[in-house]
Parts: C-alpha cells; sequence; structure tokens
C-alpha cells in the first residue's frame, strides 16, 4: 500500500481543539443552493467521531475559486447550514479564516462544538502554500486532521502546509479512499478492467500509463477515443481530436500490444452534424466526413458490457460521451448499469463519471464512487498526493 498514515483513531482527541480540512467545495445553482452533498455526507463519519470523542471541532475548506477574494459567492454559510442539519447539532459560522472572529469563536468552544470558519481561498496566500497563513490556522488548534481527499492534490496551506505545525493525520474519509483504490492497483481481483473516457487524451496519458502497467484491459469512450480513431487511420469527421497527440495515441496503443493489455475502442458510434442539445443523433459504423462522434454506439456498449460483466475489478473514470445530452448518454449509462449490476469491485473516480452514476441512479450499487476528480485521477497515475504526503507515517 502506498500510504501507512496515521489517523484519527491512533491520537487523543478529548478535550483538544482539532483543525479538519475537508472538501466541502460542492456544486451549487444560481440562487447557492446546494445541488449535490456527498462530500458533505462523506465528511460526517470524521466529524462525528471527533464530536463523540468530546474534541473541539474547527473544520476549514475552500468553495470555488475566489482567488484571494472575500466574495460572498463563494461563502461556505450555505455549508454550515447544510451540515447542522446532517449532523442534527448547531455548527457555528465564523465570519472569517484566521481573523479576530474565527481566533475569538475558536477560544470559546466547549468539548464537542463544532465551527466552520470561512473560505480559505479567501486569501491569497492559501494556495501559495504560504507559510505564515499556515502558521495562523495551525494557531487556532493542537492537532491537524486531513479528510480533504477531493483536494488532496493541492499542495494548499490548507492541506499541506499547516502540517509543518501540528501533529498532523487523516480522517475516515481520505483513509477509506486510499484503502479501497490502493487496494484495487496493488492486488486486484482479476480480470482487471479500467474503463477511460472524457475529452482529452492528454488529461488520461499518466493515468493510462499507469494502469497499462496493473490492468488486463483497458476501455476507451469519450471524445478522447478520437484521437486514438484517427491515430489508428480510421476516419473520424469533423470530432474532436488533439492533433498533436496522435504519435503519443499511437504509442499507448503500441505500448498495449506490448504488454499483452487489450485496448479496446469504440467500433460504432452516435453522430451527430453540430453539437447542442438540439443535435439528431445517427448510429454509424464508419464516422462521415461531416459528422461528428458525440457517443460510442450500441454494438460497441454490448461489448464493453459483455466485458464489465466477466470482470475481478473495474476502475471507472470519464464519460463515453456528452451524456448531459439524453441522446448521446446511452453508452454513459450502459456503462454505469453494467458496473452496478456486475459482481466485480466497482470504483468509479470522482468527476463527470461520479456524477453520471448520480444521475443515473446506480451510484448506491457501486462499491466506490469517490469524492476526488483530479484527485482520484491523480491517485491511479500513481503521483503522490500533498495532502496526504505530509500527515505522520504510522
Ligand atoms: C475539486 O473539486 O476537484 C477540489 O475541490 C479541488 O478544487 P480545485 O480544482 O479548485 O483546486
Amino acid at each position: 500500500m502506498r500510504y501507512s498514515k496515521k489517523s484519527i483513531e491512533d491520537v487523543k482527541v478529548a478535550g483538544k481543539r482539532v483543525l479538519v480540512r475537508c472538501d466541502f467545495n460542492v456544486p451549487q445553482d444560481d440562487s447557492g443552493a446546494i445541488t449535490a452533498d456527498k462530500r458533505i455526507v462523506e465528511s460526517l463519519p470524521t466529524i462525528q467521531h471527533l464530536i463523540q470523542h468530546h474534541a473541539k471541532v474547527i473544520l476549514c475548506s475552500h468553495l470555488g475559486r475566489p482567488k484571494g477574494d472575500v466574495n460572498p459567492k463563494y461563502s461556505l454559510a450555505p455549508i454550515a447550514e447544510r451540515l447542522a442539519h446532517l449532523l442534527g447539532r448547531p455548527v457555528t459560522m465564523a465570519a472569517d479564516v484566521v481573523g479576530a472572529d474565527a481566533r475569538a469563536k475558536a477560544a470559546a468552544l466547549k468539548d464537542g462544538d463544532v465551527l466552520l470558519l470561512e473560505n480559505v481561498r479567501y486569501h491569497a496566500e492559501e494556495e501559495k502554500n504560504d507559510a505564515d497563513f499556515a502558521k495562523a490556522l495551525a494557531s487556532l488548534a493542537e492537532l491537524y486532521v486531513n479528510d480533504a481527499f477531493g483536494t488532496a492534490h493541492r499542495a494548499h496551506a490548507s492541506t499541506a502546509g499547516v502540517a509543518d505545525y501540528l501533529p498532523a493525520v487523516c480522517g475516515f474519509l481520505i483513509q477509506k479512499e486510499i484503502r479501497v483504490m490502493g487496494r484495487a492497483l496493488d492486488t486486484p481481483k482479476r480480470p482487471f478492467v479500467a474503463i477511460l473516457g472524457g475529452a482529452k487524451v492528454s488529461d488520461k496519458i499518466g493515468v493510462i500509463e499507469n494502469l497499462l502497467q496493473k490492468c488486463d484491459t483497458i476501455i476507451i469512450g469519450g471524445a478522447m477515443a478520437y484521437t486514438f480513431k484517427k491515430a489508428a487511420g480510421r476516419p473520424i469527421g469533423i470530432s474532436r481530436c488533439e492533433q498533436d497527440k496522435l504519435d503519443l495515441a499511437k504509442d499507448l496503443m503500441l505500448k498495449a500490444m506490448g504488454l499483452g493489455v487489450q485496448f479496446l475502442m469504440p467500433g460504432d458510434h452516435i453522430v451527430t452534424d453540430h453539437f447542442g442539445p438540439d443535435a439528431k443523433p445517427v448510429t454509424v459504423q464508419h464516422i462521415p466526413d461531416n459528422m461528428m462522434g458525440m457517443d460510442i454506439g450500441p454494438k460497441t456498449a454490448d461489448r464493453y458490457v459483455y466485458t464489465i460483466m466477466k470482470s475481478g475489478t473495474v476502475i471507472w473514470n470519464g464519460p463515453m460521451g456528452v451524456f448531459e445530452f439524453p441522446e448521446f448518454a446511452e453508452g454513459t449509462r450502459a456503462v454505469a448499469r453494467a458496473m452496478a449490476k456486475s459482481d466485480a469491485i466497482s470504483i468509479v473516480g470522482g468527476g463527470d463519471s461520479a456524477a453520471a452514476v448520480e444521475k443515473f441512479g446506480y451510484a448506491d450499487r457501486m462499491d466506490h464512487v469517490s469524492t476526488g476528480g483530479g484527485a482520484s485521477l491523480e491517485f491511479l497515475e500513481g503521483l503522490d498526493l500533498p495532502g496526504i504526503a505530509a500527515l505522520m507515517d504510522k
């Protein structure tokens, strides 16, 4: 296993002020209402453990990208409200992060109380991992818990820097994410199948290279499939394509062949003549010159489903098509359904594929849906995550 870090179960928390970094960066609608609260729900076990063990809980997070400005659009106040509802107890909101209000409210906490600081990205120092800002955050507490898996790939003050000034351990969410995904990568039940989709090959190079060493089969979908098809000499019409990645795509396919890894690409396609919700779907074997691919075709979906149903472990990152438009959602839905139905260990990397399984109602039937988008991708790439690396080893 890549990490063996101390957790909140390895330290005494009773009576202590504990600074907990969560990833409360949740989607909101135009009115600011939270549209998906998975990240808040997944932070509850750690917060509840700390409350039950009589800690004084000081939560912090970022929300969106306010870039160092205090902007009420990115206030964590709606998070405090949802969290209080989910915990069934009050959550005090601080008006700032390390200012007079936060310090006074942190000092006034009693055992079992919960305080939420304002958005750490109201300070430009956060993303710069500024030592003085990390010190100021650390001075609020006696112990640091990182449970923000979704932000563990960022070396920021509240995710990594603060660990220089406080004893630092992980919470239950980080522990679960690295246990489940780490086990799948290190000792997968075989056949081990990785399904990779999304728009760009360039986003997935590292993941493909790492998974080629570990998987039995790699399944390709999404717009990046057209770069691979073109590299293989197939017609792709006006589909999205990264011209400068054609050689790389060829290399990856050759590498797969050399390693004996089955590399599956779409054989038929759902295409259309323009991008938009009103686009009319047409199923084709070969993409005509004036058409663009929008989803994998039904024969490809059947082949992918068959492969998933026979697998022992499946990891999925990136949709098969433009699933936001119902006419082009079937490929993504078929993959999600097969993963939900199969007996394989099913792991969905965060981001768009997590949103897709939520949308199609299969999230509860997966073994694991990661709360990290970029973070789970970097974990699957085999990269070190600074927010985890900074924590104390067991
Ligand atoms: C995410 O949603 O991926 C994390 O919360 C990190 O957010 P960021 O990409 O703005 O750093």
